[in-house]
């Protein structure tokens, strides 16, 4: 191929580039701490608030931070699918939409999702290493999580 293909080319890539790093991020609706969060309606442990919004709200919330390549094809299919799915999933941002037994059932599953290694998605770590859970971080989410299940499926009265 002659030189000046290979030219414009290169070009267009970094004019691609530029703009993909330059247009606004995507889907967050809600970007400041929305009233519905799961901090605001059960009372947590600090460490089990900080591990959650380091190691789940990137994908199970409205305060995601979309990184950099979140415009970059084809980095941005595959976040924001993640993304759309987690939040289907589970949505930390509108813990006071559900019920007492879907939380109840939610908080179950975090506990263990966890300790199996699911969740954080290993994919998800290459590029969040601080996002890993070692086992003490593993152990407080599921002591809180069993115990904020047990008040719940205990308490009487209040939302259903
Ligand atoms: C990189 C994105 C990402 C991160 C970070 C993440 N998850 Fe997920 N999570 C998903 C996706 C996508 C699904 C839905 C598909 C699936 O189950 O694999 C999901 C599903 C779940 C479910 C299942 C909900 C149900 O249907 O019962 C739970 C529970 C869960 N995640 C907990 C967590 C916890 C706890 C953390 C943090 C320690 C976390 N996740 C971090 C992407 C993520």
């Amino acid at each position: 191929m002659p030189r000046r293909i290979y030219a414009s080319m290169l070009l267009l890539m970094m004019v691609w580039a530029a703009a993909a790093i330059l247009l606004p991020h995507p889907d967050n609706p809600e970007p400041s701490a929305p009233a519905a969060r799961i901090d605001r309606h059960a009372a947590m442990p600090v460490d089990v608030a900080a591990t959650l919004r380091t190691s789940c709200f990137d994908c199970h919330s409205f305060e995601t931070h979309w990184p950099w390549y979140t415009n970059v094809f084809p980095a941005s299919m595959l976040l924001r699918r993640h993304v759309r799915e987690g939040r289907a999933a589970m949505n930390l941002s509108e813990w006071a939409g559900y019920s007492r037994f879907e939380q109840a059932d939610l908080l179950d599953d975090m506990c263990s999702e966890a300790a199996h290694g699911h969740m954080p998605p290993p994919s998800y770590l290459w590029l969040h290493r601080d996002a890993a859970l070692d086992p003490a971080g593993i152990d407080a989410l599921c002591d809180w999580t069993s115990l904020e299940a047990e008040r719940l499926m205990l308490s009487t009265g209040g939302t259903p």
